[in-house]
């Protein structure tokens, strides 16, 4: 029944890109000029809750929405309220979401009355004219207000940055004081090569080997056994007494505790992020009104899980490992 790979791994965390859309086109992420898959080929709200469903009774514990932005995908509020009676019925045990903020104002005080506890927010500066070039069409304010409302309605906020070297790097100890001032955890994330982006990646890619050295030079970090789920290794900053966590897919391959699938808005299962095998759902799902279908394709594609990613940023490859965005599997 339970969803175990061919490497002992067993599979309790599935990320939903409910749409590769955004409202945002971060240099890191996107090209200005984008393709996105075909509106026709989506897959409706009630369809992926019959997926994510179908997940959920093979063995998903924590079901996290991605994209894309999550909140610009049309209605998702209603699959977010359909999911919640998975909360209500003890089958699931965290519904959450990763967004880039700019909706939230809006969404915060709904998605904490569907049981939804704890959000991701992306954000890499907290200066206003380095977020409108990082995020070439967002708005610094609007994020705020939506972090502002998150933290209003009850829920906790992690911030996520990404690292990028001679861009926010010198304002990373701003960033923890403040978030950690709020009482918010802050992750950093190593830039990864997916997908064609108008920049390159090797002058903006910053190990956090070498940002964990250059924090300890004014931070006392200690390691700590915290865990979310995610691939992030904490530590606990002494002299704010916040958490900071450390995604590094490029210097530390996390790979071996790898929990998770990740499923497209069109119905594809990626069962690696640094991969391009995948299997379709879609077909297996609309072949027929019960699950039986589906369920074997599940079940042939974690069969199928490879070992891990192999990203590799250097000059002599100056071209993505993986030709998909981010925001098509959602990170
Ligand atoms: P929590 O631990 O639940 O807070 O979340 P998370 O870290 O799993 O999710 P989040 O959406 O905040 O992702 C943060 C970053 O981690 C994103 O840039 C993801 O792409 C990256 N990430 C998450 N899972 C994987 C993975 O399996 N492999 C790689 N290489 N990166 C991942
Ligand atoms: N490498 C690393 N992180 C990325 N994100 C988007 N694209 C990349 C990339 N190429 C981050 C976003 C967000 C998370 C879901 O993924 O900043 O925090
Ligand atoms: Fe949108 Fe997130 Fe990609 Fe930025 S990183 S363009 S907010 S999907």
């Amino acid at each position: 029944m339970d969803m175990i790979d061919p490497f002992g791994r067993r599979i309790t965390y599935l990320r939903v890109s409910v749409t590769d859309r955004c409202d945002f086109r971060c240099t890191y992420c996107m090209a200005e000029d984008m393709t996105f898959l075909p509106k026709r080929d989506l897959l409706s709200l009630e369809e992926l809750d019959r997926l994510c469903t179908v997940f959920i009774q093979k063995g998903v514990k924590k079901l996290r929405l991605t994209g894309g932005e999550p909140l610009v995908r049309k209605n998702v509020m209603h699959l977010v309220r359909e999911l919640s009676r998975h909360l209500k019925s003890g089958a699931l045990e965290e519904l959450t979401l990763t967004t880039n903020g700019s909706q939230l104002a809006r969404f915060a005080s709904e998605l904490a009355d569907y049981g939804v506890k704890r959000i991701n927010v992306s954000l890499d500066t907290l200066d206003p004219g380095k977020f409108h070039q990082i995020t070439r069409w967002g708005h610094l304010d609007k994020v705020m207000a939506g972090i502002d409302a998150a933290q209003a309605a009850g829920l906790k906020v992690k911030l996520n940055a990404v690292a990028l070297k001679g861009f926010n790097d010198e304002e990373i100890p701003e960033m923890l004081r403040w978030a950690h001032g709020r009482g918010m955890d802050l992750t950093l994330i190593e830039t990864m090569p997916m997908g064609e982006i108008d920049a390159d990646r090797t002058d903006q890619y910053l190990p956090l080997s070498l940002m964990r050295a250059r924090l300890e030079r004014q931070f006392t970090l200690r390691d700590i056994p915290y865990k979310t789920g995610g691939p992030a290794r904490y530590v606990e900053v002494a002299e704010t007494g916040g958490r900071l966590g450390f995604i590094t897919p490029m210097t530390h391959n996390f790979c071996e505790s790898c929990n998770r699938v990740r499923l497209t808005c069109t119905g594809t299962l990626y069962m690696c992020l640094g991969q391009e095998d995948a299997a379709d759902l879609r077909a297996p799902l609309r072949a027929s009104e019960g699950d039986e279908l589906v369920s074997k394709a599940i079940d042939e594609a974690i069969g199928r899980k490879p070992k891990g990613h192999d990203f590799v940023i250097d000059r002599r490859t100056n071209r993505p490992s993986v030709a998909r965005h981010m925001s098509v599997t959602g990170g």
